[in-house]
């Protein structure tokens, strides 16, 4: 396709977001400091639009640009006032830099729209470097990627030479990098806390990042009536959270690592203390509580290697009582050549983040049914429904909801 033709299909597709815009009365998306921080594109056509124009757009920017890979830089925003400016040498001192790199490193970022030069030697905000002094969530992620992606991303061709198919955590990109002998969420409770909790923010950001409906319309939680759920591995509890205040007639059992249990307790509204309570546990030891009515694993399975999901699995079985329900849900990975572009390169870099931190993946519908299949005979497997993430919008990445009845 010529550039041309490429640019034409650009344009129609930027012609129906700009009418959207118009339509709705909603603010123009800019790159200065009082750009929106997203624009909420919600209608079928507009989604589609807007999937094609961020597919289109990369590749006639690739295509532009010639094979060299860019490479972008991430700053700590705080040393710029919101509003206004200042002068390089104020914030290369602030941030503790000789001014020649400083100037060299945040000039770069501008060609990226991260900082603004508004006249020579002075610099003020951007949209998206407000964004990372402001929210918390893009700050979280962004320290995410730079502590423990970053690193990954250099050891994984090594990673993949030295241990070609692992399935052991602590021999992934990641653990390379960190010198780490226990995967990754054990290691960064034990040895780095300020990481590990800003993992823990960054997990709970991803699961509110599109919208509470994924975990709330996922599942027919009141048709389970007055239950108790246990929530294995549920982090600080950010989704029992959810389900209980719109779901009164459910009870649940947070369980997660010490320090991350602790910190969900220590954080629990006082409205929900009777109907939450959190407990350590390790998955890789048997299940403590016996006979619940569900057990909910959101976000685990895709942090583990089959074998290890087949170990979770089985921990389960001396407290499961029978049609009692296993409920998992998990980012999930469409059959091949069945998706969006974007969408196809979203899910992608999903599966080897996995990769690169934990040895692990995505699944797809066949690796699901294989896994349970394995895991023990009494594990029924009744459905796995993908959904939007983002609702409404199926060019994006999707969830599953995995669920299986015990019938052992
Ligand atoms: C990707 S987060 C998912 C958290 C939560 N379920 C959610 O959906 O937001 C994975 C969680 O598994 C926990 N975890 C890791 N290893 C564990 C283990 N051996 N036993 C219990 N929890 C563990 C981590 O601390 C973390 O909270």
């Amino acid at each position: 396709m010529s550039f041309t033709e490429l640019a034409e299909l650009i344009l129609q597709d930027a012609k129906v977001l700009d009418k959207y815009i118009q339509e709705n009365n909603l603010p123009q998306p800019a790159l200065g400091v009082n750009g929106p921080a997203r624009t909420p594109f919600t209608s079928k056509e507009a989604l589609s639009a807007r999937a094609d124009l961020l597919a289109n757009t990369h590749k006639l920017h690739h295509l532009t640009q010639g094979p060299a890979a860019p490479w972008l830089g991430t700053l700590n925003a705080d040393h710029v006032p919101i509003r206004g400016e200042a002068s390089f040498d104020q914030v290369a001192l602030k941030a503790g830099l000789a001014l020649r790199d400083f100037k060299m490193v945040v000039r770069y970022a501008m060609s990226n729209f991260i900082f603004c030069e508004p006249r020579p030697g002075f610099i003020a905000h951007t949209a998206s470097s407000k964004l990372l002094t402001e929210n918390k969530l893009i700050r979280s992620l962004m320290s995410m990627g730079v502590n423990e992606i970053f690193p990954g991303i250099v050891k994984e061709i090594e990673a993949l030479e030295r241990y070609s198919g692992s399935e052991e955590p602590t021999e992934s990109a990641w653990a390379i990098a960190n010198d780490a002998r226990s995967p990754l969420f054990a290691e960064l409770a034990h040895h780095h806390p300020s990481r590990a909790e800003n993992m823990a923010f960054a997990m709970e950001s991803l699961a509110t990042m599109f919208s509470d409906v994924i975990i709330v319309e996922a599942y027919d939680w009141a048709s389970m009536g007055a239950a108790t759920i246990v929530d294995v591995g549920g982090g600080k509890g950010f989704v029992s959270r959810q389900l209980a205040k719109h779901f009164p007639q459910l009870s649940f059992v947070v369980q997660d690592l010490e320090e991350t249990a602790d910190a969900g307790r220590e954080q629990l509204p006082a409205e929900l203390k009777d109907r939450i309570t959190f407990m350590t546990h390790d998955f890789f030891t048997e299940q403590p509580v016996k006979g619940a009515d569900a057990y909910f694993l959101r976000a685990i399975f895709h942090d583990w290697p089959d074998k290890y999901c087949i170990q979770i699995l089985h921990n389960l079985i001396p407290a499961l009582k029978n049609g009692a329900k296993i409920i998992m849900q998990d980012p999930f990975t469409s059959d091949p050549l069945t998706m969006h572009p974007w969408q196809d390169r979203e899910c992608r870099s999903s599966n080897l983040r996995m990769k690169l931190f934990f040895n692990a993946c995505d699944r797809e519908t066949t690796e699901w049914q294989e896994l349970i299949e394995k895991a023990d005979p009494g594990f029924k497997l009744k459905g796995i429904k993908p959904r939007d993430r983002e609702p409404g919008n199926e060019w994006g990445p999707k969830m599953a909801l995995v669920e299986i009845i015990w019938d052992g």
